[in-house]
Protein backbone atom coordinates (compact mmCIF):
# COMPACT_ATOMS: atom_id res chain seq x y z
CA UNK A 1 0.00 0.00 0.00
CA UNK A 2 1.78 3.81 -1.31
CA UNK A 3 0.03 6.53 0.65
CA UNK A 4 0.38 10.06 0.11
CA UNK A 5 0.11 11.87 3.51
CA UNK A 6 -0.03 15.65 2.93
CA UNK A 7 0.63 17.86 5.76
CA UNK A 8 2.44 15.14 6.89
CA UNK A 9 4.97 16.75 8.62
CA UNK A 10 2.41 19.26 11.00
CA UNK A 11 0.79 17.96 14.06
CA UNK A 12 -1.28 15.56 13.67
CA UNK A 13 -0.03 14.51 10.38
CA UNK A 14 3.32 13.20 12.06
CA UNK A 15 1.29 11.62 14.71
CA UNK A 16 -0.49 9.31 11.82
CA UNK A 17 2.51 8.80 10.03
CA UNK A 18 4.61 7.03 13.23
CA UNK A 19 1.28 4.58 12.71
CA UNK A 20 1.24 4.25 9.06
CA UNK A 21 4.85 3.44 9.40
CA UNK A 22 4.17 0.91 12.35
CA UNK A 23 1.98 -0.67 10.35
CA UNK A 24 4.37 -1.03 6.89
CA UNK A 25 2.68 0.99 4.78
CA UNK A 26 4.56 2.59 1.99
CA UNK A 27 4.94 6.50 2.81
CA UNK A 28 5.18 9.85 0.80
CA UNK A 29 4.91 12.51 2.97
CA UNK A 30 4.03 16.00 1.44
CA UNK A 31 4.29 19.06 3.37
CA UNK A 32 5.64 22.89 2.29
CA UNK A 33 7.19 23.14 6.08
CA UNK A 34 5.01 26.26 5.89
CA UNK A 35 4.21 25.36 9.77
CA UNK A 36 5.01 21.20 9.64
CA UNK A 37 8.21 20.65 11.18
CA UNK A 38 10.90 17.99 9.40
CA UNK A 39 11.98 17.48 13.34
CA UNK A 40 8.83 15.74 13.62
CA UNK A 41 9.44 12.61 10.92
CA UNK A 42 13.19 12.76 10.51
CA UNK A 43 13.45 9.45 12.25
CA UNK A 44 11.43 7.76 9.68
CA UNK A 45 13.28 9.85 7.11
CA UNK A 46 16.85 8.56 8.26
CA UNK A 47 15.89 5.38 8.75
CA UNK A 48 14.29 5.54 5.01
CA UNK A 49 10.78 4.50 6.00
CA UNK A 50 9.36 7.21 4.76
CA UNK A 51 10.25 9.81 1.64
CA UNK A 52 10.05 13.19 2.32
CA UNK A 53 8.93 15.81 -0.72
CA UNK A 54 8.73 19.67 0.25
CA UNK A 55 6.26 21.05 -2.44
CA UNK A 56 3.08 23.10 -2.45
CA UNK A 57 -0.46 21.91 -2.62
CA UNK A 58 -0.57 25.09 -4.98
CA UNK A 59 1.42 24.08 -7.38
CA UNK A 60 -0.61 21.34 -9.47
CA UNK A 61 2.65 19.78 -10.96
CA UNK A 62 4.24 19.40 -7.85
CA UNK A 63 1.28 16.90 -6.84
CA UNK A 64 1.32 14.93 -10.08
CA UNK A 65 4.67 13.91 -9.35
CA UNK A 66 4.35 13.08 -5.95
CA UNK A 67 1.09 10.97 -6.07
CA UNK A 68 1.71 8.51 -9.35
CA UNK A 69 1.59 5.21 -8.52
CA UNK A 70 0.07 6.15 -4.88
CA UNK A 71 -3.39 4.19 -3.74
CA UNK A 72 -4.39 6.74 -1.21
CA UNK A 73 -3.82 10.08 -0.09
CA UNK A 74 -4.77 11.34 3.78
CA UNK A 75 -5.16 15.12 3.30
CA UNK A 76 -4.39 16.99 6.33
CA UNK A 77 -2.14 19.77 4.65
CA UNK A 78 -4.39 23.16 5.62
CA UNK A 79 -4.37 26.32 7.10
CA UNK A 80 -5.67 25.43 10.25
CA UNK A 81 -5.43 28.91 12.56
CA UNK A 82 -9.13 30.12 12.85
CA UNK A 83 -8.83 33.21 14.28
CA UNK A 84 -7.04 34.04 11.29
CA UNK A 85 -9.99 34.56 8.39
CA UNK A 86 -11.00 37.41 10.61
CA UNK A 87 -7.72 39.65 9.62
CA UNK A 88 -7.00 37.59 6.26
CA UNK A 89 -10.18 36.99 4.30
CA UNK A 90 -8.17 35.04 1.16
CA UNK A 91 -6.12 32.19 3.14
CA UNK A 92 -8.73 30.06 3.89
CA UNK A 93 -9.59 30.45 0.38
CA UNK A 94 -6.66 29.26 -1.01
CA UNK A 95 -4.51 26.65 1.25
CA UNK A 96 -7.65 25.19 2.24
CA UNK A 97 -10.39 24.89 -0.60
CA UNK A 98 -7.89 25.71 -3.94
CA UNK A 99 -5.16 23.22 -2.12
CA UNK A 100 -7.73 20.51 -1.75
CA UNK A 101 -9.46 21.18 -5.38
CA UNK A 102 -5.86 20.76 -6.64
CA UNK A 103 -5.29 17.62 -4.85
CA UNK A 104 -8.52 16.04 -5.92
CA UNK A 105 -7.57 16.80 -9.83
CA UNK A 106 -4.61 15.32 -9.46
CA UNK A 107 -6.06 12.48 -8.24
CA UNK A 108 -8.63 12.11 -10.85
CA UNK A 109 -5.90 12.41 -13.63
CA UNK A 110 -3.76 9.72 -11.91
CA UNK A 111 -6.63 7.41 -11.16
CA UNK A 112 -6.32 7.39 -6.87
CA UNK A 113 -9.64 6.80 -5.75
CA UNK A 114 -9.37 6.89 -1.64
CA UNK A 115 -9.10 9.95 0.22
CA UNK A 116 -9.00 10.59 4.06
CA UNK A 117 -9.99 13.94 5.01
CA UNK A 118 -9.28 16.33 8.32
CA UNK A 119 -12.59 18.19 8.76
CA UNK A 120 -13.51 20.09 11.50
CA UNK A 121 -16.44 20.84 13.92
CA UNK A 122 -16.47 24.16 13.09
CA UNK A 123 -18.51 23.45 9.82
CA UNK A 124 -21.68 23.02 12.15
CA UNK A 125 -21.33 26.70 13.17
CA UNK A 126 -23.19 27.43 16.41
CA UNK A 127 -25.49 23.92 16.24
CA UNK A 128 -28.15 23.99 18.64
CA UNK A 129 -28.28 20.33 19.17
CA UNK A 130 -25.62 19.02 21.91
CA UNK A 131 -23.93 16.84 21.32
CA UNK A 132 -23.96 17.57 18.04
CA UNK A 133 -24.45 14.56 15.20
CA UNK A 134 -23.27 14.02 12.02
CA UNK A 135 -26.49 14.46 10.57
CA UNK A 136 -26.95 18.03 12.16
CA UNK A 137 -28.46 20.65 9.79
CA UNK A 138 -28.76 23.36 8.30
CA UNK A 139 -24.92 23.47 8.83
CA UNK A 140 -24.15 27.33 8.94
CA UNK A 141 -20.25 27.97 9.51
CA UNK A 142 -19.34 31.34 11.37
CA UNK A 143 -15.59 31.29 10.50
CA UNK A 144 -13.77 31.67 7.03
CA UNK A 145 -12.19 28.38 8.57
CA UNK A 146 -15.17 26.62 9.06
CA UNK A 147 -16.63 27.97 5.87
CA UNK A 148 -13.63 26.80 3.75
CA UNK A 149 -13.40 22.93 5.51
CA UNK A 150 -17.14 22.69 4.58
CA UNK A 151 -16.14 23.92 0.54
CA UNK A 152 -13.55 21.48 0.75
CA UNK A 153 -16.14 18.23 2.24
CA UNK A 154 -18.21 19.32 -0.49
CA UNK A 155 -15.86 19.39 -3.54
CA UNK A 156 -14.51 15.64 -1.86
CA UNK A 157 -18.20 14.12 -2.24
CA UNK A 158 -18.65 15.57 -5.12
CA UNK A 159 -15.40 14.10 -6.60
CA UNK A 160 -16.49 10.83 -5.03
CA UNK A 161 -20.06 10.92 -6.61
CA UNK A 162 -18.82 11.63 -10.12
CA UNK A 163 -15.29 9.89 -10.11
CA UNK A 164 -15.84 6.89 -8.30
CA UNK A 165 -14.04 7.57 -5.38
CA UNK A 166 -14.35 6.93 -1.48
CA UNK A 167 -13.84 9.06 1.17
CA UNK A 168 -13.87 9.47 4.78
CA UNK A 169 -14.44 13.06 6.23
CA UNK A 170 -13.41 13.04 9.92
CA UNK A 171 -15.09 16.09 11.70
CA UNK A 172 -12.43 17.00 14.72
CA UNK A 173 -12.75 19.10 18.08
CA UNK A 174 -9.49 20.16 19.14
CA UNK A 175 -7.19 18.03 18.74
CA UNK A 176 -4.06 18.18 21.46
CA UNK A 177 -0.93 16.67 22.26
CA UNK A 178 2.54 16.33 22.03
CA UNK A 179 4.02 18.24 19.30
CA UNK A 180 1.33 20.74 18.78
CA UNK A 181 2.27 24.13 17.68
CA UNK A 182 -0.64 26.21 18.31
CA UNK A 183 -3.77 26.60 20.10
CA UNK A 184 -5.20 27.42 23.33
CA UNK A 185 -3.14 25.65 25.65
CA UNK A 186 -0.06 26.45 23.84
CA UNK A 187 -1.05 30.08 23.98
CA UNK A 188 -2.12 29.92 27.56
CA UNK A 189 1.64 28.56 28.25
CA UNK A 190 3.36 31.39 26.56
CA UNK A 191 1.25 34.20 28.22
CA UNK A 192 1.99 32.71 31.81
CA UNK A 193 6.01 31.85 31.28
CA UNK A 194 5.83 35.69 30.54
CA UNK A 195 3.51 36.48 33.19
CA UNK A 196 3.34 33.90 36.25
CA UNK A 197 1.26 36.13 38.13
CA UNK A 198 -1.61 37.11 35.51
CA UNK A 199 -3.72 34.92 32.25
CA UNK A 200 -5.46 37.15 29.75
CA UNK A 201 -7.91 34.82 28.89
CA UNK A 202 -10.22 35.45 25.42
CA UNK A 203 -13.62 36.35 26.16
CA UNK A 204 -15.53 35.32 29.24
CA UNK A 205 -13.96 31.74 29.99
CA UNK A 206 -17.33 29.70 29.50
CA UNK A 207 -16.78 29.22 26.24
CA UNK A 208 -16.85 25.18 26.50
CA UNK A 209 -15.57 22.51 24.31
CA UNK A 210 -14.83 19.32 23.54
CA UNK A 211 -10.76 18.15 23.76
CA UNK A 212 -9.46 15.27 21.90
CA UNK A 213 -6.27 13.69 22.78
CA UNK A 214 -3.63 13.20 19.56
CA UNK A 215 -3.42 9.07 20.16
CA UNK A 216 -7.47 8.54 20.04
CA UNK A 217 -7.85 11.28 17.23
CA UNK A 218 -5.06 8.95 15.08
CA UNK A 219 -6.87 5.77 16.48
CA UNK A 220 -10.45 7.05 15.50
CA UNK A 221 -8.81 7.76 11.82
CA UNK A 222 -7.48 4.27 11.16
CA UNK A 223 -10.14 2.89 12.84
CA UNK A 224 -13.15 4.86 10.76
CA UNK A 225 -11.29 4.22 7.44
CA UNK A 226 -11.72 0.44 8.13
CA UNK A 227 -15.14 0.54 9.39
CA UNK A 228 -16.74 2.88 6.31
CA UNK A 229 -19.55 1.98 4.93
CA UNK A 230 -20.56 4.41 2.53
CA UNK A 231 -18.72 6.02 -0.47
CA UNK A 232 -18.83 9.22 1.57
CA UNK A 233 -18.35 8.27 5.62
CA UNK A 234 -18.50 11.23 8.03
CA UNK A 235 -17.57 10.50 11.40
CA UNK A 236 -17.16 13.31 14.29
CA UNK A 237 -13.77 12.78 16.54
CA UNK A 238 -13.81 14.16 20.26
CA UNK A 239 -13.86 13.27 23.88
CA UNK A 240 -16.38 12.49 25.68
CA UNK A 241 -16.85 15.43 27.62
CA UNK A 242 -16.58 19.28 27.20
CA UNK A 243 -15.05 21.83 29.98
CA UNK A 244 -14.83 25.73 29.36
CA UNK A 245 -12.03 27.95 29.15
CA UNK A 246 -11.65 28.63 32.58
CA UNK A 247 -11.40 24.91 33.65
CA UNK A 248 -9.00 24.81 30.66
CA UNK A 249 -6.69 27.45 32.52
CA UNK A 250 -7.09 25.72 35.64
CA UNK A 251 -5.48 22.19 34.32
CA UNK A 252 -2.77 24.33 32.74
CA UNK A 253 -1.90 26.55 35.88
CA UNK A 254 -2.25 23.46 37.92
CA UNK A 255 0.50 22.10 35.84
CA UNK A 256 2.76 24.38 35.64
CA UNK A 257 2.52 24.58 39.70
CA UNK A 258 1.24 28.29 39.39
CA UNK A 259 -1.44 30.38 41.13
CA UNK A 260 -2.36 32.61 38.38
CA UNK A 261 -4.91 34.91 38.57
CA UNK A 262 -7.12 35.31 35.73
CA UNK A 263 -8.24 38.63 33.70
CA UNK A 264 -11.13 37.78 31.09
CA UNK A 265 -11.16 40.07 28.23
CA UNK A 266 -15.38 40.17 28.17
CA UNK A 267 -14.86 38.48 24.59
CA UNK A 268 -17.16 40.09 21.55
CA UNK A 269 -20.54 39.00 21.09
CA UNK A 270 -21.82 37.42 24.12
CA UNK A 271 -18.60 36.60 25.78
CA UNK A 272 -16.42 34.89 22.75
CA UNK A 273 -12.60 35.06 22.30
CA UNK A 274 -12.82 36.45 18.79
CA UNK A 275 -15.34 36.79 16.02
CA UNK A 276 -15.83 33.67 14.44
CA UNK A 277 -15.36 31.56 17.70
CA UNK A 278 -17.77 28.92 18.18
CA UNK A 279 -18.89 29.58 21.71
CA UNK A 280 -20.53 25.95 22.52
CA UNK A 281 -18.80 22.54 20.52
CA UNK A 282 -19.74 19.13 21.53
CA UNK A 283 -19.89 16.90 19.12
CA UNK A 284 -21.82 13.36 19.40
CA UNK A 285 -19.22 10.79 18.62
CA UNK A 286 -21.88 7.55 18.57
CA UNK A 287 -21.58 7.02 14.88
CA UNK A 288 -17.95 5.75 15.99
CA UNK A 289 -19.04 4.42 19.05
CA UNK A 290 -21.94 1.99 17.50
CA UNK A 291 -18.66 0.61 15.13
CA UNK A 292 -16.85 -0.27 18.17
CA UNK A 293 -14.58 2.62 18.87
CA UNK A 294 -14.41 5.20 21.78
CA UNK A 295 -12.01 8.31 23.27
CA UNK A 296 -9.28 6.66 26.17
CA UNK A 297 -9.38 10.28 27.32
CA UNK A 298 -11.32 12.94 28.64
CA UNK A 299 -10.86 16.45 27.40
CA UNK A 300 -9.24 17.37 31.05
CA UNK A 301 -6.37 14.72 31.02
CA UNK A 302 -5.77 15.56 27.51
CA UNK A 303 -5.34 18.68 28.58
CA UNK A 304 -2.77 17.88 30.96
CA UNK A 305 -0.82 15.71 29.11
CA UNK A 306 -0.27 18.43 27.03
CA UNK A 307 0.58 20.57 29.10
CA UNK A 308 3.48 18.22 30.36
CA UNK A 309 4.37 17.56 26.83
CA UNK A 310 4.50 21.13 25.93
CA UNK A 311 6.69 22.00 29.15
CA UNK A 312 8.87 19.22 28.57
CA UNK A 313 7.72 17.33 32.01
CA UNK A 314 7.13 13.49 31.97
N1 LIG B 1 -5.48 20.58 15.50
C1 LIG B 1 -6.82 20.63 15.59
O1 LIG B 1 -7.38 20.83 16.67
C2 LIG B 1 -7.67 20.42 14.36
C3 LIG B 1 -9.06 20.44 14.51
C4 LIG B 1 -9.86 20.26 13.38
C5 LIG B 1 -9.27 20.01 12.15
N2 LIG B 1 -7.92 20.02 12.03
C6 LIG B 1 -7.34 19.79 10.70
O2 LIG B 1 -6.36 18.77 10.78
C7 LIG B 1 -5.32 19.03 9.83
C8 LIG B 1 -3.96 19.03 10.53
O3 LIG B 1 -3.95 20.08 11.50
P1 LIG B 1 -2.74 20.29 12.49
O4 LIG B 1 -3.29 20.79 13.76
O5 LIG B 1 -1.84 19.11 12.49
O6 LIG B 1 -2.03 21.54 11.78
P2 LIG B 1 -0.51 21.76 11.32
O7 LIG B 1 -0.39 23.20 10.95
O8 LIG B 1 0.43 21.22 12.36
O9 LIG B 1 -0.42 20.84 10.03
C9 LIG B 1 -0.70 21.29 8.71
C10 LIG B 1 0.45 20.83 7.82
O10 LIG B 1 0.15 21.15 6.47
C11 LIG B 1 1.30 21.75 5.86
N3 LIG B 1 0.79 22.62 4.80
C12 LIG B 1 0.00 23.71 4.94
N4 LIG B 1 -0.30 24.24 3.73
C13 LIG B 1 0.30 23.46 2.80
C14 LIG B 1 0.37 23.48 1.39
N5 LIG B 1 -0.22 24.45 0.67
N6 LIG B 1 1.09 22.53 0.75
C15 LIG B 1 1.73 21.56 1.46
N7 LIG B 1 1.70 21.48 2.80
C16 LIG B 1 1.01 22.42 3.47
C17 LIG B 1 2.00 22.48 7.00
O11 LIG B 1 3.37 22.74 6.78
C18 LIG B 1 1.77 21.51 8.16
O12 LIG B 1 2.79 20.53 8.21
C19 LIG B 1 -5.69 20.35 9.15
O13 LIG B 1 -6.39 20.06 7.97
C20 LIG B 1 -6.62 21.01 10.15
O14 LIG B 1 -7.49 21.92 9.52
C21 LIG B 1 -7.11 20.22 13.10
Amino acid sequence: MKTLVTGGAGFIGSHLVDRLVAKGENIIVFDNLSSGKLEFIQKHIDSGKIKFVKADLMNPAEIDSAIRGCDMVWHLAANPDVKLGASDTRIHLDQNIIATYNLLESMRKNGIKKIGFTSTSTVYGEATQMPTPENYGPCIPISLYGASKSACEALISAYCGTFDMESVLYRFANIIGPRSTHGVIFDFIRKLKANPSELEILGDGKQTKSYCYIDDCVDSMLFGWEHRKARTEVFNVGSSDGIDVKGLADVVVKEMGLKSKYKFTGGVDGGRGWKGDVKMMMLSIEALGKLGWKPKYTSARSIALTARSILGKK
